[in-house]
């Protein structure tokens, strides 16, 4: 695997998972893959999980690792090219990612959205730049409009406590006091609709997801008819798509604080599992006593992110 932005780039989704639950039973089964390899992990944006659940995963394949905060202790990076750069940007990426590719064998990059335009957010300019001209394995460790390495973990989660054969899983927009991008529930549907799963999207008008992600799931703007019977409730916010109003990209539409998912919300459901990738903003998103109910799987899918990097990582060293 060369690639990693996609459902479709690990191929058959099924054998991914058989090999995550290998994995679990054994974290180091291939500790010695990695040896005298070295991952370069690049992070424009936070994190928490992300950075060491990473570092795990290839600390279990028995790899070195170089993590690169680029707002801390880097150059700053222009991005675009044409650009007279007479600011405060002293290198550009066109030098940038070459150079960083001398010093590694496989490239991990964290970009978020960054809403100053849809185009450039959904062309995928900045992980797009290191595919192009790295000439190394790159993966997506949230990028502007996919979270990959998340999904993985999610849906590794749903597999581990499912307990209907095709579960009724519903992604449910949540309050946040901010704009999110679309990354987390893009793919979250993505990767849903690749797995035997039923899901339902629910969120209020104008939130309307992309279509390239969201295929034909059914979308539902009644909440409360959307958690009945749900098996497993995913709670994530996310800033207007722009699907038909382009000029609302980015923007956060609605506050509504009724759409928070509370113990009302949870009692219309089958005894549903509470998901959510953190960070989490607590009585914004997701109620207290929600998401410290013994149903509430945040830790076991934050968990499961080593996996889902490790097996990432595992298929991209058999290809060097
Ligand atoms: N869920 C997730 O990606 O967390 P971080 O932003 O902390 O990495």
């Amino acid at each position: 695997m060369k690639v990693f932005r996609y459902v479709s780039d690990l191929g058959d989704l099924k054998s991914a998972l058989s090999e995550a639950f290998e994995l679990k039973q054994d974290h180091y089964k291939f500790q010695t893959l990695g040896r005298r390899k070295t991952l370069l992990l690049i992070f424009f944006n936070n994190s928490l999980r992300t950075r060491l659940s990473t570092q795990k995963a290839a600390m279990n394949l028995g790899m070195n690792v170089i993590v690169l905060d680029v707002n801390q202790g880097a150059w700053k990076l222009e991005t675009e090219r044409g650009v007279v750069m007479d600011g405060d940007k002293s290198e550009h990426l066109l030098e940038a990612v070459p150079v960083m590719a001398q010093y590694c064998d496989l490239i991990g990059v964290r970009t978020f959205a960054r809403f100053e335009s849809r185009e450039a957010d959904y062309t995928e300019e900045i992980l797009n730049q290191f595919i192009k001209y790295s000439g190394r394995p790159v993966f997506s460790m949230e990028s502007a409009t996919v979270h990959p390495l998340q999904a993985f973990a999610d849906l590794i989660t749903i597999e581990q406590y499912r307990r209907a054969a095709r579960p009724k899983v519903v992604l449910t927009w949540a309050p946040h006091p901010r704009a999110l991008p679309q990354a987390v529930p893009n793919s979250f549907a993505e990767w849903m609709r690749a797995a035997d799963v039923e899901l339902v999207i629910t969120h209020p008008e104008g939130y309307e997801l992309d279509p390239q992600f969201v295929g034909d799931a059914k979308v539902e703007y009644d909440q409360m008819k959307a958690f009945e019977g749900a098996d497993f409730v995913y709670a994530k916010n996310w800033s207007c798509p722009g699907v038909s109003c382009p000029e609302n990209y980015g923007q956060v539409l609605s506050r509504d604080m009724s759409w928070t998912v509370d113990k009302k919300h949870m009692a219309v459901t089958n005894d549903a599992f509470f998901m959510h990738c953190l960070p989490v903003r607590r009585n914004m998103i997701v109620t207290d006593d929600v998401i410290e109910a013994p149903t509430s799987l945040v830790i076991p899918e934050a968990a499961n992110r080593e996996i889902s990097a490790t097996v990432v990582l595992k298929r991209m060293l058999e290809t060097l």
